[in-house]
């Protein structure tokens, strides 16, 4: 009888919405990382979690003007997060549930014996990297990718300041003290990642890569704990 392979450590990867769907060359690159989550997701029990990136937004904001609660735009930005997961998982086919889970719970049961896993967001109050941070400690993942449209974190906004410099290892205090200036915990918020998911990642010793997820072979190596180009936070 052949012997199963040994799987790595679990890995949880963040995707931003604004990554997945940019306008240009959005279909190849899904397929591109459709096929790679697929196969990494074999080697290691891997859960993906994808973000709502501007079409959220412009939900978040409409809503907003009608009136809506914060609980009732975060339920919009959700939604938003769902389809992504939708259109990701389809395309990577079987054993990935074409349904994503609702819960981190459901996720992190049904990892072990359908990875890939890909979901979008849970409840209010937080971002999809609040999510994949849950799922993490849960699953004692080995660390966590965050898939983004900047590739790393800097010392200040490299959208607004050109002379922004990347920083390539930092630790958890500095991280947080970037993330509380930068993350205001409101709906349809935008930071390299969210304040939640920081707090836990950082109280559980899980360390949190930061790359370009439009690089694909970039964001292989990072899943695969191999060199990548990006930022590394963590001990
Ligand atoms: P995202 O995870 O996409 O947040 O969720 P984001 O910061 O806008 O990230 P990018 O741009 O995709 O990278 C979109 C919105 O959906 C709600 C929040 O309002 C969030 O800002 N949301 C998402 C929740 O309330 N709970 C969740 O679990 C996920």
């Amino acid at each position: 009888m052949p012997t199963a392979r040994p799987r790595a450590r679990p890995v949880v990867v963040s995707i931003g919405g604004s990554v997945l769907l940019t306008g240009e060359g959005d279909v190849p690159y899904l397929e591109g990382l459709a096929e790679r989550l697929g196969r990494l997701g074999r080697d290691r029990p891997l859960v993906v979690t994808t973000g709502g990136g501007r079409t959220a937004r412009a939900y978040i904001e409409t809503g907003r003007a009608l009136g809506l609660t914060d609980v009732e735009l975060d339920e919009l930005g959700i939604d938003v997060t769902r389809l992504h997961a939708r259109l990701l998982a389809g395309r990577i086919g079987p054993p990935t549930p074409s349904h994503p889970p609702a819960t981190v719970r459901e996720a992190v049961e049904s990892v072990h014996r359908a990875s890939p896993v890909v979901l979008g967001g849970t409840e209010p109050g937080h971002t999809t990297d609040a999510v994949a941070a849950l799922i993490a400690v849960r699953l004692r993942a080995s660390h966590v990718v965050n898939a983004t449209d900047v590739p790393g974190v800097y010392d200040r906004d490299p959208k607004r300041d050109r002379t922004a410099q990347r920083l390539s290892r930092l630790g958890w205090e500095e991280f947080r003290r970037l993330v509380a200036a930068g993350a205001p915990g409101t709906p349809g918020q935008a930071f390299v990642f969210d304040r939640l998911g920081a707090e836990l990642l950082a109280r559980a010793g899980i360390p949190l890569y930061v790359v370009a997820g439009r690089d694909l072979g970039n964001l292989e190596a990072a899943i695969g704990d191999a060199p990548f180009e990006g930022s590394r936070i963590g001990p």
